[in-house]
């Protein structure tokens, strides 16, 4: 609108429309700036700040329980989710559910936006298992969905804070950047993503059987 009237105005009116247009653009790049700063501390905010005591858990009965959480939303678009655990398999984890549970719920609402975006009705798969080798014990997390899986324009970078193909459909890109953060620094593990055969994505989470002592635990004990 204001370009417009520009380019048919002249003389003072284009000057003060001018100075508008310039004062418009300062003020959308300082809302810009803010809005940056402002979602970069509530990405510390939710790794730094969340409190979650030290528990020993059955790790399937947190992955059930972020389940049950969304299954409204699942349900509604007839998504089905499998949890699969091989019987009689150690799978206690003395570790930090509420931080594992900020991290699936984001794996599962990827899966529910990206890889079923419009249809009604998918499959997700969860896989845990004990696993042991020379670096120690670990539970390992792996949760499938059959979508198209990530495209190749974000996969290189698709761990890191902002980086979405999902601008319009509420993405902000800040989910995986948390989740890896989280993981990593957290619950000192590991994850990556893999190509399962037949298509889709797999998110492959590796925690230590035992999470290490916290610097506040640490420093709580001394
Ligand atoms: N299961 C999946 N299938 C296909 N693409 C995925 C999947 N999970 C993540 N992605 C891709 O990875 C990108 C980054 O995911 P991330 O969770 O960090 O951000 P987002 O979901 O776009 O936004 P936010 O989590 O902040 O709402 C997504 O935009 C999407 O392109
Ligand atoms: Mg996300």
């Amino acid at each position: 609108m204001l370009v417009r009237q520009l380019r048919s105005a002249e003389g003072a009116e284009a000057e003060s429309l001018d100075a508008d247009l310039n004062e418009a653009c300062a003020l959308l790049s300082k809302n810009i700036l803010r809005a940056h700063d402002l979602i970069k501390s509530f990405k510390q905010l939710s790794v730094g700040q969340l409190t979650d005591r030290r528990v020993q858990v059955d790790v399937t009965s947190v992955v059930r329980d972020c389940i049950d959480s969304l299954s409204p939303e699942l349900r509604a678009k007839k998504i089905e989710v499998t949890i699969t655990a091989t019987a009689g398999e150690e799978l206690t984890w003395d570790g930090f559910p509420g931080h594992l549970s900020q991290v699936l719920i984001n794996l599962f609402q990827n899966s529910v936006r990206y890889a079923y975006p419009d249809v009604q009705g998918g499959k997700i798969d969860v896989r845990v298992e004990r696993v042991v080798d020379t670096r120690g014990v670990f539970l390992r997390i792996a949760v499938r969905d059959h979508g198209p899986g990530v495209a190749p324009a974000v996969r290189k970078r698709l761990f890191q804070p902002f980086v979405t193909t999902g601008i319009g459909q509420g993405g902000t890109g800040l989910g995986l950047a948390i989740v890896h953060n989280i993981v990593v620094n957290v619950l000192r593990g590991r994850i990556g993503l893999e190509d399962p055969e037949g298509g889709g994505s797999r998110f492959v989470i590796e925690l230590p059987a035992v999470v290490p002592p916290r610097d506040d635990e640490a420093s709580s004990e001394a």
